[in-house]
């Protein structure tokens, strides 16, 4: 196992690249079980949650090749419909081979998730979209059977707006027959770039990037290659790393449009951001951060995604913030490990009262889930002395080579193999 040993206050500097989107690129990947042939995609993170679903593809007869952030995958020689507990339970986005396996296939047998490190996250709604496409849906020790011989249009409308089971929607209508309405949609960058991708393969959709989409199903689809955008979630967690260390960086290729949000709250803080193309400058020379509260919603609004991150830096800004979680009222985890640090947090229902202090000073805290490592990372970065972050294994689930990035910033940060758990 890895720990992270951080050497904290070093200023950063000088310019890094950001990665592949993992989120759009665990959405890309079963979208080719809906063709027969080799799909190409461009961009995609070397991270652990891509080399998981690589390998439940493998499991189900997808061959791949993954070399310099160019995945292939060829869909010719399908031998199974069904994604395996061993993998389900290793990561949630599994789930995302339901839709197309039954749209395809008139099949699947999908282990159905357990609880994830800060509580419940059910799929009802992947499964309601399905019964809604006609398929009837079962739950056999453990795993939910979905058949139908022939998917057909439906109206579907989420009571809440779900990235996931957007994804499953969307996938299994373009090969319904006849039209499907999908309403209260998700929005999110990943799933606005899935529908252009079933475009390209050949689906037809209207309504993309919008709330509402109406697919009018196809007889087949073919392979297609496509380009992956910048993982938004990455580029707000090196802006924070440069925001929290009072330091000046610039990041390449960002989708600044993906990060309104986001960068609107950062400017609020204090820092100074300058975007051309697809670069960012952040400039937080001599900062002294000032407050601000955010309330993470579904996208364009503050990603939950970014909330530790944001506690993390509210911890060492002037007053006290609010910071709620209204998508994952328990995504907490991190909270108990920066007061380790010496922050100043409460948690009250789901909102973070985080008092800012004039210093962090460094401690052994532990990771608990993908984001909360990077939010203790960032912590350590600007915490006085030494800050081992254990079990950083969920870290690398999500970022591509986090460390590497840092140190090319003038971070001091090792990467250590450990019996500590
Ligand atoms: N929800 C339901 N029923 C469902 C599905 C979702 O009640 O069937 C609820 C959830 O409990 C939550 C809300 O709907 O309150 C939104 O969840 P959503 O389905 O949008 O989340 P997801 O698709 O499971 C994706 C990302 C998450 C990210 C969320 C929210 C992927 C692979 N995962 O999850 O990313 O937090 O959207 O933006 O795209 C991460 O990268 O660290 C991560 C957890």
């Amino acid at each position: 196992m890895d720990k992270f040993i951080i050497h904290g206050g070093k200023k950063l500097s000088g310019k890094v690249s950001v990665s592949g989107a993992k989120n759009s690129s665990l959405a890309l990947m079963p979208a080719t079980l809906l063709n027969t042939g080799e799909n190409v995609i461009y961009n995609t993170p070397e991270v652990n949650d891509i080399y998981t679903m690589i390998k439940l593809l493998s499991h189900i007869g997808v061959e791949t090749e993954f070399k310099n952030h160019t995945l292939r995958l060829n869909t010719k020689k399908i031998v199974s419909q069904e994604a395996p507990y061993e993998h389900v339970k290793k990561m949630r986005a599994s789930v995302y081979v339901l839709g197309p396996l039954l749209a395809r296939y008139g099949y699947a047998k999908v282990s159905l998730p357990g609880g994830c490190a800060w509580g419940p996250r059910p799929i009802n709604l992947h499964l309601e979209a399905m019964k809604k496409l006609g398929a009837v849906v079962d739950l056999d020790e453990g795993y939910i059977v979905a058949k139908a011989s022939k998917l057909i249009g439906g109206k579907i409308n989420f009571d809440v707006s779900s990235v996931g089971a957007t994804g499953n929607a969307l996938m299994a209508a373009v090969l319904a027959k006849g039209t499907t309405l999908i309403t209260n949609a998700a929005i999110e960058p990943e799933i606005t770039l899935l529908a252009d991708d079933l475009v390209k393969m050949g689906a037809k959709i209207d309504g993309i990037g919008t709330t509402t989409i109406e697919i009018e199903g196809v007889d087949e689809l073919t392979a297609c290659d496509i380009e992956n955008i910048p993982d938004r979630i990455e580029a707000g967690t090196l802006l924070i790393a440069a925001a929290i260390t009072q330091s000046k960086i610039e990041l390449d290729n960002v989708k600044t449009e993906h990060l309104d949000s986001l960068l609107n709250k950062i400017e609020m803080s204090g820092v100074k951001l300058f975007n051309q193309n697809d670069k960012i400058i952040a400039d937080a020379e001599n900062l002294c951060p000032d407050s601000v509260d955010v309330t993470t919603s579904v996208y364009p609004g503050f990603p939950t995604d970014m909330q530790a991150q944001w506690i993390a830096y509210m911890s060492l800004a002037e007053g006290t913030s609010k910071v709620t979680d209204a998508i994952y009222h328990d995504r907490f985890n991190h909270v108990p490990e920066l007061i380790r640090l010496g922050a100043n947090i409460e948690v009250v229902n789901n909102s973070a009262i985080v008092k800012g202090v004039k210093g962090l000073k460094g401690a052994k805290v532990m990771s608990t889930d993908l984001r909360a490592s990077a939010c203790l990372v960032l912590a350590g970065l600007a915490a006085e002395g030494i800050t081992e972050v254990l079990r950083i294994y969920h870290l690398d689930r999500g970022y591509q080579k986090i460390e590497e990035k840092l140190k090319t910033l003038g971070a001091d940060i090792q990467r250590v193999t450990t019996s500590e758990f």
